[in-house]
């Protein structure tokens, strides 16, 4: 008998909906939320209310567009955590309701293993050019920049990851400094593609062991802009390719410099991108030819499975349904990543 998964993610601003059969994807659907982007980042009740008048015409869609009736669907799996609350009890709620009325198991699943899992995405008629174990992943978000160790789908130990800023905050923060709208990690990929990456440098962190910090480079950037501004009033607009590229390539810098003391500290042949910010261009091919300089074998995800997508929570929502790990209606979202087993 086949297994179905309805995949739930509403840990931030998108609304998302999957159909998995058997570890294949039949459908995904996101509703992405805009009315964020004149605050300039994302505010949480908004979020939430926006989710409250997703979730229910996406799930419809994702269950329309696979092709199959609710009573197909052998489990529901959703983010429990971390995220917005407020937007996780949405997901959350949602979640129990649809398995409560069908009498089907829920299975709970944690946003950042689920950006990793994203890697396991089969598209039907696609091969699926998944890593094999171990291997290492860098998982680059909005909110989170891990390096970790990937033992088994659902076997991840964190080796390093940031002290302060995500990668994602690195390049939204900036691009907030030079008007860019949010999220601005997108648009700093696009300018860069037409900029200098040496024209300027930023201060780079030293952090111990496989640790990240992002803070001192936004500061660096931050009064880098603020003298040049006074010489020069016009001079971001003058300089706006060779500012995207040259922090996007101090960002890429420090990513790859944590990568390669771990995989190397670890004997790792094997490495992955996962996570938003893994969608960029310039980080994605410094990894490509670092991996083939140094004779490791690179993955990356599909770029539409990068950015949150309940793709990824479905697909993760499989293979805890074939372990039977399953959740209580008890459960309740989980803000931060040290609260996940309260
Ligand atoms: O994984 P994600 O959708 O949400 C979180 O779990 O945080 O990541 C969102 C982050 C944002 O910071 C966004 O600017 C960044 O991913 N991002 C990018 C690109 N596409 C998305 N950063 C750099 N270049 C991109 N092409
Ligand atoms: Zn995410």
């Amino acid at each position: 008998m086949s297994t179905t998964i309805l995949g739930i993610e509403s840990s931030c601003d998108d609304t998302s909906a999957s159909i998995i059969r058997d570890g294949e994807l039949l459908s995904g659907f996101i509703a992405n939320q805009e009315v964020h982007e004149k605050y300039g980042g994302v505010v949480p009740e908004l979020a939430s209310r926006a989710h409250q008048k997703n979730i229910v015409p996406v799930v419809d869609q994702a269950i329309k567009e696979a092709n199959i009736q609710k009573e197909d669907i052998s489990a529901v799996a959703f983010t429990r955590g971390p995220g917005l609350l407020g937007s996780l009890l949405v997901g959350v709620s949602f979640a129990k309701g649809f398995a409560l009325s069908l009498n089907i198991p829920l299975v709970e699943v944690n946003h950042l293993d689920a950006h990793v899992l994203s890697l396991f995405i089969k598209e039907p008629g696609k091969p699926l050019l998944a890593p094999p174990f171990p291997f290492l992943c860098l998982l680059v978000s909005g909110g989170h920049t891990q390096i970790v160790l990937v033992e088994n789908y659902l076997s991840m130990k964190v080796v390093g990851t940031t002290i302060d800023d995500a990668a994602g905050e690195a390049f939204d923060k900036s691009a907030k400094l030079m008007d860019l709208p949010y999220p601005g990690g997108p648009y700093i990929d696009k300018l860069s593609e037409q900029g200098n990456p040496e024209k300027f440098s930023f201060s780079k962190p030293r952090i111990s062991d496989f640790n990240y910090s992002f803070s001192g480079l936004k500061t660096s950037f931050l009064y880098f802009l603020r003298d040049s501004l006074r010489n020069d009033s016009s001079f971001i607009e003058k300089n706006k390719a060779d500012l995207a590229a040259s922090l996007q390539k101090s960002i890429i810098d420090i990513l790859l410099d944590k990568m390669d003391k771990a995989a190397n500290h670890l004997g790792i042949k094997h490495i992955a991108l996962a996570g938003g910010v893994s969608a960029n261009r310039g980080l994605r091919k410094a990894f490509s030819v670092y991996a083939a300089q140094t004779n490791r074998k690179l993955f990356i995800p599909e770029l539409k499975f990068t950015t949150d997508n309940a793709s990824m929570i479905g697909i993760t929502g499989y293979y805890k349904y074939q372990q039977k790990l399953f959740s209580g209606q008890e459960v309740a979202p989980y803000a931060r990543l040290h609260s996940k087993k309260s």
